[in-house]
């Protein structure tokens, strides 16, 4: 089996982490940078990392997701939000996204455009920014956990939360960004439950 398959099988829900355990902070910087270098929709990067260190905050958090002891036990809780309204051309944030995709200026409206257009098809199909945005968010926490696994530290994404009132608790302005998921980091307390997956030929079909 590869590194990366390993990494994987190590990989698991983690539902409670040993609160006595931290996590060395060049590793977490690495965590951090493999969210950094994921890919993202037309290159627009709208994921933003929110690092939850105070105590108090984090048993208030833990009560917004579903009181989940994983948000109080863990080492790191990173919130990952998506920006919203400057996704929205035109927008500041648009055309300095927009330079790197283009040296003239005539190439950069072009790719305005194109995104635009994009972002319109979306919309018909009921995909507001703000989903669009959140669909990014979750790339990078399939990169930051398989990045932590490879480094033998274990996570558990968090999606059972009130979003309003994590968006409320972390004073996110909602017309310009909102929570897309919850990631927590730490070291396990117990063995990892068994996994169950469905077989490849369940999952797959060639045409
Ligand atoms: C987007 C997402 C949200 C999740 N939210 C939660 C959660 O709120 N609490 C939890 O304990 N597990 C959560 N999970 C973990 C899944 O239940 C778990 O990944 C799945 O049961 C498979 O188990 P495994 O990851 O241990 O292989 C979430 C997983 C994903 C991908």
């Amino acid at each position: 089996m590869n590194k990366f398959l390993e990494a994987m099988e190590f990989r698991h829900a983690c539902k409670e982490f040993d609160n006595n355990k931290s996590i060395d902070e060049e590793k977490f910087l690495d965590i951090l940078e493999s969210g950094r270098l994921s890919p993202s929709s037309m290159g627009m990067e709208p994921t933003r990392f929110v690092i939850i260190e105070n105590t108090q905050l984090k048993e208030k958090l833990r009560i917004l997701c579903w009181n989940q002891v994983q948000i109080t036990s863990a080492a790191k809780v990173v919130v990952l939000k998506t920006i919203i309204q400057s996704l929205i051309p035109p927008s500041n944030y648009v055309d300095s996204i927009s330079f790197r995709r283009g040296k003239t200026k005539q190439e950069r409206e072009a790719w305005i455009q194109r995104y635009g257009n994009f972002l319109e098809s979306m919309q018909a199909k009921g995909i507001n920014v703000e989903n669009w945005g959140q669909k990014q968010a979750y790339i990078a926490a399939s990169s930051m956990m398989n990045c932590a696994a490879y480094m033998g530290i274990d996570s558990c994404p968090i999606e059972g939360f009130d979003i309003d009132g994590v968006n409320q608790l972390l004073g996110f302005d909602t017309f310009k960004e909102s929570v897309a998921l919850i990631l927590t980091f730490g070291y396990r307390i117990k063995e990892q439950q068994k996994r169950y997956r469905l077989n490849l030929n369940e999952l797959v079909e060639y045409r």
